[in-house]
């Protein structure tokens, strides 16, 4: 989430607006996503990861600069980032259809269907 606001604050470029507004977008699904997922792993019986020094060390997604990004770097990053998360949670969906844990499954489902919709937008920005 705080990476996505990094680039709406920090992009620069004649697609500003435009970039600025789908960042925004795009980091208040990963707020409502980390909540649902945080519940779920509740719901569970387990704790949700809740202190961004635990977060630091386990996440697999790189971190960014205080710097400006061009219109064409931020989408490279964002693009770079959603196909991550599509990996990601095709492999929890395929461990939780295992487990026959339908509502991990069809979650996952969703996420990854967002995902794909996000890389559509900025393929299509790409030109
Ligand atoms: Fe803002």
């Amino acid at each position: 989430m705080l990476k996505f606001h990094n680039l709406h604050w920090n992009v620069v470029g004649p697609q500003f607006i435009p970039l600025h507004q789908f960042s925004e977008s795009a980091y208040e699904g990963f707020f409502e996503s980390y909540d649902a997922v945080a519940e779920l792993i509740k719901m569970r019986g387990l704790f949700p990861v809740g202190s961004l020094k635990d977060i630091l060390a386990i996440s697999t997604i790189k971190e960014l600069e205080n710097k400006s990004f061009s219109t064409s770097e931020m989408l490279a990053i964002m693009k770079e980032d959603f196909t991550a998360l599509i990996a990601l949670a095709t492999q929890i969906r395929k461990e939780a259809d295992e487990a026959n844990d339908f509502t991990v499954v069809a979650t996952m489902e969703d996420e990854i269907a967002k995902y794909e919709k996000h890389i559509w937008f900025i393929t299509s920005m790409q030109g």
